[in-house]
């Protein structure tokens, strides 16, 4: 339900629906975002904005009584970046307030973002492939959109965006790069700009595929040499467009090689090492990771955390340090992940692990020993006393497991 509340009552883990007032007047890009940074209370307040809608279904509402007292003052510790409020008493901050969205809920405010944003980049797609230009407001809108949830809860839309059907492909595909552009330059402390120019590069890293003939996109199996050398021109075909829209330079260059390869191997201009751009070399890392964790025409999933071991084997193609941040992003066992336990027990990770990469949230269903089904348990092996542990990743081909995503969806 969208309430009007006043802006001294806001508070993190609201919905913002609407700020009211001229959006020229506010600082914000975007109208609509979920609020998890303190700063952004503050500077709406500042604004001198007086009132604003919420959306208390996709976030949080608790009457103005139990609020922060939002006359706080907002500092950035600037040894670890992060946010601390100082409120007046009597009310205190109350660890809720730090605390991530549950991933139940994440899942699904990014089931519904995704799917907005599916439509979205579709738009876009179609506007260009009809030679208008991209709606640049609408593109960073979205943008701050992904952003803001992935500050909310990465493993979320990180997952969510893992899912695709065959139609949907390339529009899901610009919204997961997007995502894990987002994450992944967080990860590496790139500053705000850079980091919202990856998120962008990110949704239009693949745009040039609107020039490339259909039957060749949507094939259900291997090209051939000819049908290739076609869809390797894809990053020069978006890249033309973009620099046609005045796009950033950096959004340019991830569309133009994001399939560069650190050996000189990629294309399109079989660049090396550092003659690839940090950007261009996080794309290329987001761009694998996300096509082969997808459902395609002429191939099953791989499974998360499969991928990740499989990629970090393939010599020249990636910039180690940068995949190396990448799986600190995504964790070694990303959500979604089947592995096998020390207990013989077959699991579904479902949330990362906070504390260790190593020691996720898993939902336990199967016995290795016995062959059989068990009662579906949730373990937390990070929890105190949790003697399991995780012995493997276990590849879902060498099981007929049937969606193993229903469990943490
Ligand atoms: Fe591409």
């Amino acid at each position: 339900m969208i309430k009007s509340i006043p802006t001294t009552d806001l508070r993190l883990g609201m919905y913002l629906h609407k700020l009211g007032g001229s959006w020229l007047k506010h600082p914000f890009i975007r109208n609509s975002f979920l609020l998890t940074d303190a700063k952004d209370i503050k500077r709406i307040i500042d604004s001198g904005i007086k009132d604003v809608w919420i959306d208390d279904e996709k976030g949080e509402y608790i009457a103005a009584a139990t609020q922060l007292d939002l006359a706080t003052e907002v500092k950035l510790n600037e040894q670890d970046k992060a946010v601390t409020v100082e409120t007046r008493p009597p009310v205190q901050p109350t660890p809720q307030n730090k605390r991530p969205l549950s991933m139940d809920v994440a899942v699904e405010q990014a089931r519904k973002l995704c799917s907005e944003a599916k439509g979205q980049v579709k738009l876009m797609f179609e506007e260009v492939r009809l030679g208008k230009a991209i709606d640049t407001d609408a593109r960073d809108a979205l943008v701050n959109e992904i952003a803001t949830m992935v500050d909310s809860n990465s493993a979320a839309i990180l997952s969510v965006a893992r899912m695709k059907t065959h139609d949907d492909y390339t529009y899901m595909h610009s919204v997961a790069v997007s995502a894990l552009m987002l994450s992944l330059a967080k990860q590496l402390n790139l500053d705000e700009n850079v980091t919202k120019l990856a998120g962008i590069g990110g949704l239009m890293h693949d745009l040039g595929k609107v020039f490339m003939p259909i039957d060749i996109l949507t094939k259900p199996g291997k090209l051939t040499d000819e049908e290739y050398a076609i869809m390797k021109k894809h990053p020069a075909a978006g890249a033309k467009m973009l620099q046609d829209g005045d796009a950033e330079a950096e959004v340019i260059d991830i569309a133009l090689h994001h399939h560069e390869k650190m050996d000189g191997s990629g294309y399109p201009h079989g660049l090396k090492q550092e003659e690839i751009s940090v950007l261009a070399r996080m794309a290329a890392i987001c761009d694998v990771y996300d096509a082969v964790t997808s459902n395609r025409p002429y191939k099953n999933p791989w499974d998360p955390s499969i991928s990740i071991r499989n990629m970090a084997g393939w010599q020249g193609h990636f910039d180690k340090n940068i995949f190396n941040a990448f799986v600190k992003t995504l964790g070694i066992y990303p959500v979604g992940s089947l592995v096998r336990l020390a207990s013989q027990h077959l699991a579904v990770v479902t949330e990362p692990g906070i504390e260790s990469l190593l020691k996720p949230t898993v939902r336990v269903f199967f016995s290795v020993k016995l062959k059989v089904p068990v009662l579906i348990k949730t373990i937390d092996l990070a929890a105190p006393g949790c003697k399991d542990k995780i012995e493997s990743p276990e590849d879902p081909a060498h099981w007929k497991f049937k969606n193993l995503d229903s469990f943490w969806q």
